[in-house]
């Protein structure tokens, strides 16, 4: 048996030698992500950009600076939160990944979200959006807090969008201002199914049944 730690980690290093799709072949370092084990949020993005695939770390650039603003407005700290991509290694010239890349690397998300468990996945702009939310318009889901299986899945434009496109900025803004009360909302009905996977499971099958805040 594994701690969440010694899985995360695992997967890591799984990552920094992945050969699985095309991506490798021009990536500098591979991304897999960063965060305390026991984190309660996770935070999905897009993939590295040119920082990140320089240092190896998540939202390390111009966007990462952006997004720690965002998480200090909601009064979250960037070190208590899990944060990776749908893809852990940058593409040429940031275009956007392609199915076959999005379907490969889904394979280390999925181990390293069922390792750390989280109840809150945040996720940033269209591509992790899609993965929870599928078909789901950013443009009218944004800020939006869904029940996903046993977890609460809250959909943000990407901090990327918001800093090229100003009149998203007070957007995004205003969608991180509400987190602490959308936090707040999801610990409370997490509270309530607690210790009954029963139901939790049941929900996971039905997500006609997905409940929005
Ligand atoms: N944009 C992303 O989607 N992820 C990063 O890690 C950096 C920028
Ligand atoms: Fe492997 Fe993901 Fe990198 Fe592709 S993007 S090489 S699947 S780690």
């Amino acid at each position: 048996m594994f701690t969440a730690q010694e899985t995360l980690n695992q997967i890591a290093a799984e990552v920094s030698n992945c050969e699985n799709c095309e991506l490798h072949k021009t990536r500098n370092k591979s991304v897999p992500g960063i965060g305390p084990a026991d984190a309660e949020i996770m935070l999905i993005g897009e993939g590295p950009g040119f920082n990140e695939n320089e240092q190896g770390l998540p939202f390390v650039g111009q966007a990462g600076k952006f997004l720690g603003e965002l998480l200090a407005q909601a009064g979250l700290k960037r070190e208590d939160v899990w944060i990776c991509n749908v893809v852990k290694c940058r593409s040429p010239d940031n275009r956007d990944p392609l199915p076959d890349e999005l379907a490969a690397c889904d394979l280390y998300l999925e181990r390293q979200i069922r390792a750390l468990n989280p109840s809150i996945i945040i996720t940033l702009g269209r591509f992790s959006m899609n993965k929870f939310m599928p078909g789901a318009k950013i443009s009218a889901v944004h800020g939006q807090m869904r029940q996903v299986g046993s977890r609460f899945v809250i959909a943000m434009f990407h901090p990327a969008a918001a800093l090229h496109q100003p009149q998203l900025k007070s957007t995004i803004l205003a969608d991180f201002a509400k987190l602490p009360q959308l936090l707040a909302v999801a610990r409370q009905e997490l509270g309530k199914f607690c210790g009954a996977p029963a139901v939790a499971a049941q929900r996971e099958e039905d997500p006609q049944q997905m409940k929005l805040f």
